[in-house]
């Protein structure tokens, strides 16, 4: 049932192409201006009536939420928040009709993500399920779905359903900004046909191999490793901090790269291990600058950036390079060597990588 791996989270690594492309298809459509969401009846008047949105999860699913914020806010230029849904619940949220929660979760089941969602409901709020589980509750209790179609995720790790979870976060910006009329046809081709491309650029990364598990081999001793980005890259470094923490044990943090001088540089010391992800290309330099200051101050770094952007060569140790796309669409790309990385060192240090102590697939207590 693992299809010839040796574990559950390498192989639904290597699913996420197909998953990817399972869950555009038939909603993003080639040389098509329409996008097609069968679950979510919301009209271009329910959308122009909508002045604030809640995304709101736990775990995983709340990162690719860190990105839905960007990616609506920047596309639809509606304010949106984003809640760890145990914190949303209990804080007295300001909720009303005009307000749009979307809930993400992949089973579905989340205790507290679904509290949530009843709270939202309770005060007006419209609620679209983001989930992966057809009929889990999360789905039957919301106004609107979308479905990720991930299929079954086994590993208590989540990797797929987060790239799937991605890409709603995108067709939900798209559909909002189409509807509202913040984008033109024009805009939304570009995005519409970069998006199309990257399953196979997926594909692509997943044979480069080599790199992380050098990087593997030399850091898997380490206690601590840090992870640094900007823009979407910080929300991407959060993620890639939690797929390590859980599987491998080691003490992970993510920061925003402006935030290091503000306190956490002080941890950099010799020979500490520093993921930095510089694929935003307005913020190329000073991510390049950000791993000048680590690295005068001991840190090895492994750098991801886009295809091309070879000065990062002169500053990291290591560097892995992405396909390129547009910098909205780089979390899919980035998120996948990431998960890697903490599969090849949770694997070199032995640990139990599909089922890690002390976690449970689906959290259905408070
Ligand atoms: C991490 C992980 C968890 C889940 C979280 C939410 O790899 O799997 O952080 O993302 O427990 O679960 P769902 O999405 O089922 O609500």
């Amino acid at each position: 049932e693992k299809g010839g791996y040796e574990h559950f989270m390498i192989k639904e690594i290597h699913e996420q192409p197909k998953a990817i492309k399972d869950t555009m298809t038939s909603r993003i459509i080639p040389d098509s201006d329409e996008i097609k969401l069968d679950d979510i009846k919301l009209t271009s008047d329910d959308i122009k009536n909508i002045d604030k949105i809640f995304i709101v999860a736990c775990g995983t699913a709340y990162h690719a939420g860190i990105v839905g914020k960007y990616v609506i806010e920047k596309l639809a230029r509606i304010p949106v928040e984003v809640d760890i849904a145990s914190e949303f619940r209990y804080r007295d949220p300001i909720i009303n009709e005009r307000t749009l929660m979307i809930v993400v979760s992949q089973s579905g089941e989340t205790a507290d993500t679904l509290a949530a969602l009843r709270e939202a409901k309770k005060s007006g709020a419209r609620v679209i399920a983001v989930t992966n589980v057809v009929g889990s509750s999360a789905a039957r209790e919301a106004d609107d779905i979308f479905y990720t179609w991930a299929g079954p995720e086994i590993a208590v790790a989540s990797t797929k359903a987060y790239t799937t979870q991605l890409i709603s976060m995108y067709i939900i910006g798209l559909y909002l900004a189409r509807l509202n009329g913040n984008m033109s046809v024009e805009e939304y081709r570009t995005i519409r046909d970069e998006m199309i491309q990257l399953p196979e650029k997926v594909e692509k990364l997943l044979e480069e191999k080599e790199e992380l598990q050098k990087f593997a081999d030399r850091n898997h001793m380490h206690k601590d490793m840090f992870y640094l980005g900007r823009g979407l890259d910080n929300a991407v470094a959060l993620e890639g901090a939690l797929k390590l923490k859980e599987i491998s044990y080691i003490h992970a943090e993510a920061y925003a790269a402006g935030e290091l001088k503000h306190g956490p540089i002080a941890l950099i010391d010799d020979g500490i291990p520093v993921i930095a992800l510089a694929t935003q290309g307005e913020l190329f330099e000073k991510m390049v600058s950000n791993i000048k200051e680590v690295v005068t101050r001991g840190a090895k770094v492994i750098a991801f950036a886009l295809e091309g952007n070879t000065d990062i060569e002169k500053v990291a140790e290591q560097v892995v390079y992405l396909p390129k796309t547009i910098s909205l669409l780089t979390p899919i790309l980035s998120v996948v060597p990431l998960q890697l990385l903490s599969y090849y060192v949770a694997v070199t240090r032995g640990c139990d990588v599909d089922k890690p102590r002390n976690l449970a697939k689906s959290v259905t207590v408070e």
